[in-house]
């Protein structure tokens, strides 16, 4: 009841004014959690990673890691924070936020803003270990004379405080950062980002954080790619550049575009995914995910695990517990007695 609310009175305000107060907020102490929200259905294996629920917190709501405490006893299974760069960055000019109430869904075009990878090791040295696994969002400065060279910079320099850690070629925000997707720039990105975790006391788990606007061919091109380099781990998908179907004022506005009008080609691209690879490393589902039966479609997509960020916007952060315990419902009805084993079990009806 509180918690609508205050949804009520944030959604009067400006969307990033209404972020940061969120923010604030959790850094406070003033949003109580429930602890991580666990039981044996819900505790899946994540690339060697613990989780209590597979539900996670996506990239971009905790960029600088304020709030990764309280986060972390927000009923997540785990949390990603940044996307950090090697320097600080101020991003786009505002407005760069908005909401698209009647669609559910954001529109951002933030250009990674964030605090620099000094300021945030800073906080997660204070803040690691957490109550359940921390990764890191890795980012390249837009300024940077050596984008590829960044990424790996930033996981030397904080990897020895997060669980995993996530290059993300995928944000649309940055001009030209996509372009690294491609073959030979990803294979060398990876190269050394993995020569970077081979120099950490603790080498961690890393993911690739992919769009969801790439054609069959890259998609392919990328799961070859990305099992040849030793990576943990695959994150579908980023914001998309697509515009359909779309009924809000702000439709037009430039940017990624994320909630429920992203749901069914993030997850169409997952299932995708998911056979390419077969099964050879896990894969994390997020787009739209806003209730427990979309978790559960990703799941089915092929996920080992999902990530949510907009959902959070129209419902709240309790959803994540939410999420997790309708989860933890419908697995008993159906008789499963992990969520593992729900992976993959549906990819035919998303491919
Ligand atoms: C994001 N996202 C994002 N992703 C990433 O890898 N690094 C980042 O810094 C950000 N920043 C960011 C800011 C804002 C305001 C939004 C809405 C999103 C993308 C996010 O992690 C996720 O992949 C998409 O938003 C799709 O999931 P949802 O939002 O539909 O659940």
């Amino acid at each position: 009841m509180l918690e609508r609310l205050g949804l009520a009175v944030m959604h009067r305000l400006d969307p990033e004014r209404a972020h940061g107060l969120a923010i604030a907020a959790l850094k406070a102490g003033l949003v109580p959690g429930p602890g991580p929200v666990t039981s044996e259905i819900l505790r899946v294996d994540l690339a060697g990673l613990s989780l209590p629920n597979p539900v996670g917190l996506a990239a971009g709501f905790d960029k600088n890691a304020e709030a990764v405490t309280a986060l972390a006893r927000a009923g997540f299974g785990f949390l990603e924070v940044g996307a950090a760069t090697p320097r600080p960055q101020a991003g786009n000019p505002k407005p760069r936020l908005f909401r698209l109430s009647a669609d559910r869904a954001v529109i951002n075009r933030f250009g990674f803003n964030n605090a620099g990878m000094e300021a945030i090791t800073e906080r997660l040295a204070v803040a690691y270990p957490a109550a359940v696994p921390i990764g890191l969002n890795l980012g390249a400065n837009k300024d940077s004379t050596d984008r590829a060279a960044d990424f790996a910079t930033v996981l030397a320099r904080c990897g020895a405080h997060v669980d995993f850690a996530t290059v993300n070629v995928s944000s649309p925000n940055t001009e030209r950062l996509r372009e690294l997707q491609g073959r030979a720039a990803l294979q060398g990105l990876l190269e050394g980002v993995m020569a970077a975790r081979a120099g950490l006391a603790r080498p961690i788990p890393i993911f690739l954080k992919i769009a969801p606007d790439l054609s069959d061919e890259e998609l392919a091109e990328i799961a070859e790619v990305a099992l040849a380099s030793g990576i943990a781990g695959i994150i579908a998908t980023n914001t998309t550049l697509s515009r359909d179907g779309l009924a809000s004022a702000h439709r037009a506005q430039a940017g990624g575009l994320s909630g429920a009008p992203l749901f069914e080609r993030s997850t169409r691209v997952l299932a995708r995914l998911y056979q390419l690879t077969g099964g050879a490393i896990p894969l994390i589902g997020v787009g739209g995910v806003a209730s427990a039966d979309q978790a559960w479609e990703k799941l089915r997509a092929g996920a080992s695990a999902v990530q949510l960020y907009s959902g959070l916007v129209y419902g709240g952060i309790s959803l994540a517990g939410r999420i997790a315990r309708g989860l933890e419902v419908r697995a008993r009805a159906e008789g499963i007695t992990n969520l593992s084993e729900v992976t993959g079990s549906g990819v035919s009806d998303w491919s």
